[in-house]
């Protein structure tokens, strides 16, 4: 089952070793004269893990699931104005293909005017893409030779593993400590950081744990003398203000930054496909970023024309569907709380702002145990921590996305598993 594709719709858990070991192996023709699919970066574990194939199996039964893996929010039954929508996208000037690397003007007017709201930021420094994903594999592709490293977080969103394989890139983990809130672990970023590092990056705030990065972290990581590539997607999602956290990592104004951001969280369209990146800091360097990334962009020339002009509406009618998810996310925060209560052994990790919470439930068990008997006891699909590197089990991560009567029952289900324990 896929596990990106932007909105992260697979669940999976961790691949045994046996089967990674297949995925090691070369692939070989029975026929020797044959050369067939050599690359190592293409070649991932395509085998359901025990959650996906407990998900067919109860798919095949048609047994109700309650989804509190949801991520695609097209799909959670939030207010869109389609009309609006429809006729941003019928724009009469999109007969005419102008192939711009970077981006219609419009168009990186619109988005520098978005991610102004954190920090102003120069049209002529925002170059557009098909999504934030592309956004990584143009960056890494600009920022990486093949066997570089990147610094990512654990736990972070999972794909960027995959974004970072398909590039010939390594993954560094440095790690995030929890204490009651999150913070950057700076000595473990310090021995993540090698001699083949080339960018730290940076979920502000994270998926799944919620949390931002505070303006002291942040000059500590900028301090680190590396590009730092910043996914503020979920910049706008905030549960609450808090002057200690960065606005945005554009406010390191020494460092190399690329801050990303995008319509499928920005106005939850995803299905829109546009995503916009900042390059700031430092004139000189992001002079020379800039010139090689017109040319990477200018390679692919992957936004649709359509979707350009119609950004500045998409935006405009996106407010109404956003300002929905925040009021959803923060409700159902308060009905987290209250449904499992302050005896129950399931406790919920503070969350900052984002789409997800994440849950403790007692380490009696391992966590895949507890998953699998949440789908297939109580039909409740929710994702493992070891999904998203947790340190330790045993954690499920839900959407804050779910729909607020789903939720409440998924919650309750999952507070009175792990009271029978
Ligand atoms: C942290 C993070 N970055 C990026 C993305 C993907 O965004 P896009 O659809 O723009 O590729 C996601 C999707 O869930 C995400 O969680």
């Amino acid at each position: 089952m896929a596990v990106g594709g932007g909105c992260g719709t697979g669940a999976v858990l961790r691949p045994t070793s046996a089967t990674q070991a297949m995925v090691n192996a070369p692939v070989r023709s029975e026929k020797n004269n044959l050369r067939g699919v050599a690359s190592v970066r293409s070649r991932f574990d395509l085998h359901p893990n025990a959650l996906t194939r407990a998900i067919m199996e109860l798919r095949d039964k048609n047994r109700p699931i309650i989804d509190l893996a949801i991520s695609n929010p097209t799909t959670a039954g939030l207010p869109y104005d389609a009309g609006a929508v429809a006729r941003a996208l019928s724009d009469a000037r999109s007969i005419t293909y102008e192939p711009l690397p970077f981006g219609l003007l419009g168009a990186r007017e619109a988005a520098a005017k978005e991610m102004s709201r954190t920090h102003p930021v120069d049209v002529e420094r925002v170059f557009l893409t098909a999504s934030s994903s592309e956004a990584y594999s143009f960056l890494f592709k600009l920022l990486c030779d093949p066997g570089d490293d990147v610094a990512i977080a654990a736990p972070s969103y999972p794909l960027f593993e995959h974004l970072a394989k398909l590039e010939n890139v390594r993954v560094s983990p440095y790690r995030l400590a929890y204490d009651g809130a999150w913070h950057v672990d700076l000595d473990s970023l310090g021995r993540a950081i090698g001699k083949r590092t080339r960018a730290i990056v940076i979920v502000h705030p994270n998926n799944p744990t919620g949390s931002f990065v505070s303006k002291t972290e942040l000059a500590k990581m900028a301090s680190f003398g590396l590009p730092i590539v910043s996914d503020e997607v979920f910049v706008d999602y905030a549960f609450a203000d808090d002057v200690m956290r960065a606005k945005t990592a554009r406010e390191a104004e020494d460092a190399l930054v690329f801050s990303l951001g995008g319509l499928s969280k920005s106005a939850a369209l995803p299905q829109m496909k546009v995503g916009w990146t900042a390059v700031t800091g430092p004139e000189a360097l992001v002079r020379e970023s800039l010139e090689r990334l017109e040319l990477i962009c200018d390679t692919f020339l992957s936004v649709g024309t359509p979707v350009q002009h119609a950004l500045p509406l998409l935006l405009d009618a996106g407010a109404r569907t956003r300002a929905a998810i925040l009021d959803r996310t923060k409700k159902n925060l308060d009905a987290i709380d209250r449904v499992i209560g302050k005896n129950s052994p399931v406790t919920r990790l503070r969350v900052d702002g984002g789409w997800y919470a994440t849950l403790r439930l007692p380490s009696l068990k391992s966590e895949e145990e507890w998953v699998l008997e949440l789908l297939r006891e109580d039909g409740v699909l929710v994702h493992p921590g070891a999904f998203f590197d947790f340190e330790s089990e045993a954690y499920v991560v839900v959407s804050l996305l779910t729909p607020e009567s789903e939720l409440r029952d998924g919650v309750g289900k999952i507070a009175r598993r792990a009271e029978i324990g």
